[in-house]
């Protein structure tokens, strides 16, 4: 399974770590940037690289990291079809699999456990969509218009 991840630089050293873990766990991971912690770089940036992937299917799912998770999810979302969470402790990661069909997750580095940002992503990648009632409340998201 191929995944994209990203960082700004408040998220880089956590997305390191993600990324080795994955690379160890046989994920084919398809980093976007940012390249380093010490240059101050803008999360939009990189949560539009890794969602473009995601919504023209060249990855299954990104990963992200800023330093609150919040303006990273918040660009990545968006990008068409981009359904991004924060996932901000390791049963709302599984749940928003189950409810919202996310195909992408954000971690704030500076306010995350890293056990907790490690068992998010494990839950996050192995769990289904449960469909049925979920499934019309997803293509509600999909499909609102404002004009
Ligand atoms: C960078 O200082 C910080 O604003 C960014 O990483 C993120 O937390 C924004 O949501």
């Amino acid at each position: 399974m191929k995944i994209a991840v990203g960082s700004d630089h408040a998220g880089f050293q956590l997305k390191e770590k993600i990324k080795s873990y994955l690379i160890k766990k046989g994920y084919d991971v398809i980093d976007v940037g940012t390249d380093c912690s010490e240059v101050s770089v803008d999360y939009p940036l990189f949560a539009h690289k890794a969602a473009l992937l995601v919504s023209k299917q060249e990855v299954r799912f990104g990963i992200l990291c800023c330093g609150t998770g919040e303006g990273i999810m918040m660009a990545a979302n968006k990008i068409k079809g981009i359904r991004c969470g924060v996932g901000y402790s390791p049963e709302v990661s599984k749940l928003t699999r189950e409810h919202n069909d996310a195909n992408m997750i954000a971690f704030g580095a500076r306010f995350m456990n890293e056990n907790d940002v490690f068992s998010s992503i494990d839950l996050f990648l192995e769990t289904p969509f449960l469909g049925g009632r979920h499934q019309k409340r997803v293509d509600e998201i999909e499909c609102f218009k404002d004009e």
